[in-house]
């Protein structure tokens, strides 16, 4: 199979250098065309920086894009399904705003759209989800979605080093977003809750301000320390249920007890879960940042399409409606100024500086935070775990 590489950044060059080196299906893969950017040198034989000569050569079976960005990488997919090749890309970007028409453009164009390295790096999440929903409903998911915040969080609590000090080792190792605000502020996790969203509940979820998104930007070492004291372990996740017809979805710090699976997800490490009918809770863990791990998913991608593997068709019909009310939970919030009128009506409790506030449901938590950040920009919340608040008393 040919194949050409949009990008040649981390996962680019990993993309190649698997290819070159190490795939052990004999697929006959080749690297033909690397797109890189204008006017940029050419360093080795197959690079270009015309797009056009990768559309019109008809020996090109599958384009791999790995620019990242919404444009002009949107059109180049576009474009390229247009012209009957397969698509595949880590773009979680790209993806979470675009799903609905990339998968419709590849159905018309009789070509696979494939996306796997997008959610958990090399995790094998989308087909492990894909698998399940051949079976049961998937009506919960949550995880750890991101790995430079992991690494950032357990690096803080390991050496007790600074945010500002850990997220520069993230970025040192290719774990970061070119702006790392998208990992910090839980973006990143946004893109891809939404892009598992689209595939567990068949219903096109575009990210927008109306999720109720929460990062770790204003995360202190004593916070850190503050938790651990507590037997407890911040992480920062993605979750989403769907019941009743409904669904919400979350992006938020969580606190989690010691003995929890995800309290002890180390490095750029995600673990991602489902729950489904009669399969119960699954988990799948792995390295959910960095250049090879994430290269290994695009190529398992390719092999799927050079052995016919179908993925789940899914057209977006679902008549799920988001509540971001649909679950309550218990939350802890740091602030320097009172900010407990802003919670009149439900039960609170300060202790060792941290407000509690029990019972509340996720949406309002998330607009109340808007107006605690009016009053304290460097305020800190974080959902505490079921029945774990005992913990934090
Ligand atoms: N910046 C992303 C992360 C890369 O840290 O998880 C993988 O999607």
């Amino acid at each position: 199979m040919n194949i050409a590489i949009l990008g040649f950044g981390t996962v680019g060059t990993g993309v190649y250098e698997i290819i070159k080196k190490s795939v052990r299906q004999p697929a006959n893969l080749s690297v033909k065309k690397i797109l890189i950017r204008k006017n940029k040198k050419a360093a080795l034989p197959e690079m270009t920086d015309d797009f056009d000569e990768i559309l019109n050569d008809d020996d090109i079976d599958v384009v791999v894009e790995v620019i990242g960005g919404l444009e002009p990488a949107r059109q180049y997919i576009i474009d390229a399904l247009k012209h009957k090749k397969h698509v595949i890309t880590a773009n979680k970007a790209v993806i979470a705003r675009n799903m609905d028409e990339f998968s419709r453009v590849a159905a018309e164009n009789g070509v696979k759209f494939y996306f796997e390295s997008s959610v958990g790096g090399g995790i094998p999440w989308i087909q492990g989800l894909e698998r399940a929903l051949r079976v049961d409903k998937v009506d919960k998911i949550t995880g750890i979605f991101n790995g430079t915040s992991n690494y950032i969080l357990d690096q803080m609590k390991k050496t007790g080093r600074s945010f500002s000090d850990v997220l520069l080792n993230a970025q040192q190792l290719g774990y970061a977003e070119a702006d790392p605000s998208a990992d910090i502020d839980g973006l990143d996790v946004a893109n891809k809750l939404c892009i598992s969203a689209d595939i567990a509940y068949d219903i096109f979820v575009y990210p927008n301000e109306k999720l109720p998104v929460f990062g770790i930007r204003n995360i202190t070492e004593e916070d850190i320390k503050h938790f651990s004291k507590k037997g407890l372990t911040v992480k920062l996740m993605g979750k989403s249920n769907q019941k009743d017809g409904k669904f919400d979805y979350v992006v938020e710090p969580t606190l989690c007890r010691a003995e929890e699976i995800e309290a002890n997800v180390p490095d750029n490490y995600n673990v991602i879960s489902l729950h489904g009918d009669t399969i119960g809770t699954l988990k799948f863990m792995g390295q959910g940042a960095g250049q090879f791990p994430t290269a290994n998913a695009v190529i398992q991608d390719i092999l799927d399409i050079y052995q016919n593997k179908e993925h789940l068709t899914r057209d977006f019909s679902s008549s799920l409606e988001f509540d971001d009310n649909l679950t309550r939970s218990d939350y802890i919030v740091r602030a320097e100024v009172n900010i407990t009128d802003i919670f009149k009506g439900y039960h609170q409790e300060m202790k060792d500086d941290y407000l509690r506030v029990d019972d509340i449901p996720v949406g309002k938590m998330h607009d109340l935070m808007v107006e605690v950040l009016k009053r304290d920009e460097l305020a800190f919340m974080a959902s505490l775990p079921d029945r774990g608040g005992a913990l934090i008393k």
